[in-house]
Parts: structure tokens; sequence; C-alpha cells
């Protein structure tokens, strides 16, 4: 049976030119036009144009553009940004998303049709080397790697102090900090948990990159790194919970299942694990990053894995042998947290 209202032709316009909306929205942030309107609210198109550097003639097809995304609020006399422009890419770094969208999800979903036919990530055709996932791809490129590791850093600036906020963190002594990054979630962690010791695994060039991240904010007594492949070589053993952010989407339904029975022997009795994601909605049809972001993962990252559900997070950490579930939702970006202990 047929639900919803279907599309309006506006959107469908914007559906079907959204790679040009996306280079306004890129454009806006990367030559200035929110950081000057946020300091000059009420400045003309000409103004925005002589302080830029920009000849009319451009700026006036961006601002027009701008204003018609709604992204800047006004017209020729006196022109603002919107109120969300304003909270997220002038007074916050959501501008560290729009680098990794540009140049590394573009170009790679520009494969999107092959990957739906082949099954694979095809676009990873995009980003040379060896390695089967794009993060094996960018252990040799250190340009890109760097863009992918702000955009994550930006959606755990965004998450992590709701994480917090659930409180399921209050009684545990040692973390690991499974497929941890940079240590983004770490340091944080760390910082608001004084008497937590966390362990970060990741591949090695990332878990170098950690360390010195670690150092550099003075946790390196507290906070370790321990370079493994989390797929192949044994979890280290001792911590009473372990942290998935940001991981299970990535992979297949059998890798994660594999990964959590191992999170589960690594574990002692009453050990939790913690799964925080994008989740979609019951219906699967929502929220938009929640339903789109899975291309990404199709067509670029491994291939595999999508945002899964709550219920399918609960089935695999039941099968892995944990007993008892909480769940957090209504999370900053789509994000939830679910948590399974070990009897
Ligand atoms: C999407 S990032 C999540 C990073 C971090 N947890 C966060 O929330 O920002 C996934 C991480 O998994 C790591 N990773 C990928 N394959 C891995 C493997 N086989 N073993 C260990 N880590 C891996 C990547 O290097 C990357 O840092």
């Amino acid at each position: 049976m047929a639900a919803g209202r279907g599309v309006t032709e506006d959107e469908l316009y914007r559906i079907m030119y959204g790679a040009i909306a996306f280079e306004m929205l890129h454009a806006g942030w990367a030559v200035g036009v929110f950081d000057h309107l946020g300091r000059h609210p009420g400045a003309t198109t000409a103004q925005v144009a002589e302080a830029l550097g920009l000849q009319r003639y451009p700026c006036d097809v961006l601002v027009t553009g701008l204003r018609g995304l709604e992204l800047v609020l006004g017209d020729d006399s006196g022109l603002s940004n919107s109120p969300l422009v304003e909270q997220c890419f002038v007074q916050g770094e959501d501008g560290r998303h729009l680098p990794f969208v540009h140049d590394i999800v573009n170009p790679g979903i520009s494969d999107f049709i092959g990957a739906v036919r082949a099954g694979a990530n095809v676009g990873l055709r995009h980003f040379p080397g060896d390695g089967t996932s794009l993060y094996d791809r960018l252990e040799h490129d250190p340009d890109k790697l760097k863009v992918l590791h702000d955009h994550l850093r930006a959606t755990s600036d965004a998450t992590l102090a709701d994480l917090v906020r659930t409180g399921v963190l209050a009684d545990s002594r040692h973390l690991l900090d499974i497929g941890g990054g940079t240590g983004t979630n770490a340091i944080a962690l760390a910082k608001h948990y004084p008497d937590l010791r966390i362990t970060l695994l990741d591949l090695d060039n990332v878990v170098a990159e950690a360390a010195d991240n670690i150092a550099r904010h003075g946790l390196a007594d507290r906070v370790d790194v321990h370079a493994c492949d989390v797929f192949a070589d044994p979890l280290p053993t001792g911590a009473d919970t372990a942290l998935l952010a940001h991981m299970l989407p990535i992979w297949s339904p059998e890798a994660d299942r594999k990964l959590l029975r191992n999170v589960c022997s690594a574990l002692p009795d009453n050990g939790k694990v913690l799964l925080f994601d994008p989740l979609q909605n019951d219906q699967r049809d929502g929220p938009d990053y929640a339903i789109l972001f899975p291309a990404y993962y199709l067509a670029i990252a491994s291939g595999h894995g999508t945002f899964y559900s709550w219920s399918t997070y609960e089935e695999w950490m039941r099968e892995a042998g944990f007993t008892r579930f909480q769940r957090f939702p209504g999370l900053a970006v789509a994000h939830g947290l679910h948590a399974g202990w070990k009897q």
C-alpha cells in the first residue's frame, strides 16, 4: 500500500540537480560567504563580492543559488545567513563534512549504478591502492585520510555529548574503543571520566596518529593504543566495556556478527557492549541522513553495510552472548545507543 504524499516538482528538481545544490553550499562555506554574512549581516551581493575579491557575475550566481536554497535569507538590499547555516557553518564546525563529501563521497558515488549492478564498492577505483575497503586504500593517501578523519571528528564532536548524557559509562573502569580512529572519542571520554582507562584498537597508521593525539592531550597514562585487524586478530582482554562507534554500519552482517562474538568473548561477566550509530526509523523511510548514507558504504567504503535497525542489533548481540539490553534513542545526528550486557 503506497504511503506518503509523493515528491513535489521543486523537490524533484532539487534531487535532479542535487550535485549543484551541494556545490552551492560547499562554495558558500569555502569562499567565505557564510563567514562574511556572519560578521556583516545585511551586506549586499555587491559588498559580499568586493569583500571576497569575487567578480560580480559569479558572486551573483552563487548568492542567488544560496538564496533559492534558503541557505541565505533576504534580497539584494541586505542578506543574512539562515539560522541553521549560522549555527552549523559559522559558529559550528560542520564545514568539516564538506571536503569529505566533495573529495570522497561524490567521486565514488558517481559509480553508484555500477555498485548496484555489481553489489560491490566499485567506486573504490577513484582511490588508488590494493585494499578492498576505503580505509585500506586511504592508508596510502594522507591528504584524503585527513579529510575522512576531519569528517569523523566532526560527527563525534556533534554526537559524543549525547552518549555521555545517557550515563551508561558511569560505572565502566576499562573501555575498549574498537575501530577508535584517531582518538576523538577516546580523548573526550577520558576527559569526562577521570578514572576511566581506555584501549583504542585500529589499523597501524591510524593508531600511530591516535597515539600522537592522546599524548598531546596528556592522556597517555590512561589511554593506550593497540594496532590490530579487529576482524582477524584476537581482541585484548581485561576491559569491562567495549564501544563500537560508527563501526558496524561499514561491514556486512556476517562480519559484524563475528566481531560481536569476539567482543563478547573478550568481556567478563557483567561486561557491556555499546553500539553507537545513526539508525533508520522502523519504517525505513527516514531520517534523510540515515537512508541516503548507506549508498556510500555500498559504492565506496566497503561494498557492504548500512545503518541497521535496533532489532537487528539486539538479535546480533543476543546471538553473540549478551543477555540484557537497553536502547537510548533520539540522540544527535539521527544517532542511537544500543547497549548490551553479558549476564
Ligand atoms: C567510521 S570509522 C569510526 C571511527 C571512530 N570510532 C568514530 O566514531 O569516529 C571506522 C574505523 O574503523 C577502522 N577500521 C577499519 N577496518 C579495521 C580493521 N580491520 N581493524 C581495526 N580497525 C579498522 C578505520 O581505520 C576507522 O578508524
